[in-house]
């Protein structure tokens, strides 16, 4: 039960090799793309306890021998600081222009390194070895790499392409239940910005997914890998498309600010409120139907998901503290918020001039649901 999804970006073509217990061959997967037999490892803190061992046993077994070392588990490590150490340990290391470095843990993980390693003696190559659903189906793809900054988040970065990713659904299976869920709020993203079959399939398959169906797990992650594989093919660098990814983050990104990025509210979690929202304000527009937002909500709430604001503990700031926390969007063209919004499930577009008194509105009503 495995895959590889073909990323054909000229001069930096890679494969994501997507199945169960794909760690064990890392070795084979990684050795064909080294110029010595060593990798440097940076592996989250929490990842590496449960499965670091699996993974230089797997690198071993290619012939690829292995330095590593821990990074917190937590947003917190993705800024300067975590950046500092993280490249600090690289140089001590003494990992070379034509070594790579392997990025072994979530987003986090994924996003810090693959930084560190664009900046690294101006660049050497890493491997993504993503072990959260989120960064199996997102953030390890792409080549987004980068840091939060006290402004906002991913305010710094670099596009840095993986050399290969190795997505072991395996790993999956330790994730919390919470964890998991957050992730999926980006698997069903996929689905509403660009594949109305996909959604239905999710609808059909998803909670079997949820509950260990490795096969339907393998299946979900490749369709996504897929579908944002061809999206960067088409525009890496975010000129237009690409931008559809960020569906629900605007409102998303906004939430886990005015949250503190706290475990109030995860990243996907703010993510799949924030698709909600979306297609909330799509309704509002009148660009799609009245029912769909409902659609999305109800798939929400069959998986367990956070689906409304009423659904994140703790105070939130207003309508207006919230539309102001989305002016630090990276999406912010001439003052102006560019949303992703829909006209059905599965057709989502980049629209940079939604109504704001539409979008105000449909904070009042989301804010009034938590009373
Ligand atoms: N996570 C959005 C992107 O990679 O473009």
């Amino acid at each position: 039960m495995s895959d590889i999804v073909h990323v054909a970006l000229p001069g930096r073509a890679y494969d994501i090799h997507i199945g169960a217990g794909l760690i064990g061959q890392a070795g084979a997967l990684v050795a064909p793309l080294l110029k010595r037999p060593r990798v440097a490892v940076v592996a989250d803190e929490t990842v590496a306890a449960l499965h670091l061992e699996a993974l230089v046993a797997g690198l071993a077994a290619g012939g690829v021998s292995v330095q590593s070392t821990t990074l917190p588990a937590g947003e917190g490590t993705k800024g300067w600081e975590g950046l500092q150490a993280c490249v600090d340990w690289l140089l001590e290391a003494k990992v070379e222009r034509g070594d790579l470095v392997v990025a072994f843990g979530g987003g986090v993980i994924g996003d810090l390194v693959g930084f560190a390693a664009a900046i690294l003696r101006r660049g050497v190559g890493f491997v993504q070895v993503p072990t959260t659903l989120l960064a199996q189906v997102d953030s390890s793809v792409g080549g987004k790499t980068g840091i939060n900054a006290r402004q906002g988040k991913n305010l710094i970065g670099a596009f840095h392409q993986p050399r290969l990713v190795i997505a072991d659904t395996d790993l999956l299976g330790t994730l919390t239940q919470r964890d998991f869920l957050a992730g999926y709020g980006e698997v069903m993203k996929y689905g509403l910005l660009g594949d109305a079959g996909f959604f239905a399939w999710l609808e059909a398959h998803a909670p079997a997914m949820a509950a260990g169906d490795a096969a339907a797990r393998v299946e979900a992650v490749r369709r996504c890998c897929r579908m944002k594989a061809d999206i960067v093919l088409r525009d890496e660098t975010e000129q237009g498309e690409r931008a559809l990814l960020n569906l629900g983050h605007t409102f998303g990104h906004a939430l886990e600010a005015a949250t503190g990025y706290s475990d109030r509210l995860l990243h996907g979690e703010g993510v799949a409120i924030g698709c909600a929202l979306a297609f909330e304000l799509s309704a509002r527009m009148g660009l799609c139907a009245q029912e769909t937002p409902s659609r999305v909500r109800a798939h929400l709430a069959e998986m367990g998901l956070k689906r409304s604001l009423a659904d994140i503990p703790g105070p939130l700031p207003d309508a207006d503290g919230l539309i102001a926390l989305m002016g630090q969007d990276k999406k912010v063209r001439d003052g102006r918020l560019t949303f992703i919004l829909a006209r059905d499930i599965g057709d989502a577009y980049v629209e940079p001039e939604a109504d704001p008194a539409a979008l105000r509105a449909v904070l009042v009503e989301a804010l009034a649901e938590r009373r």
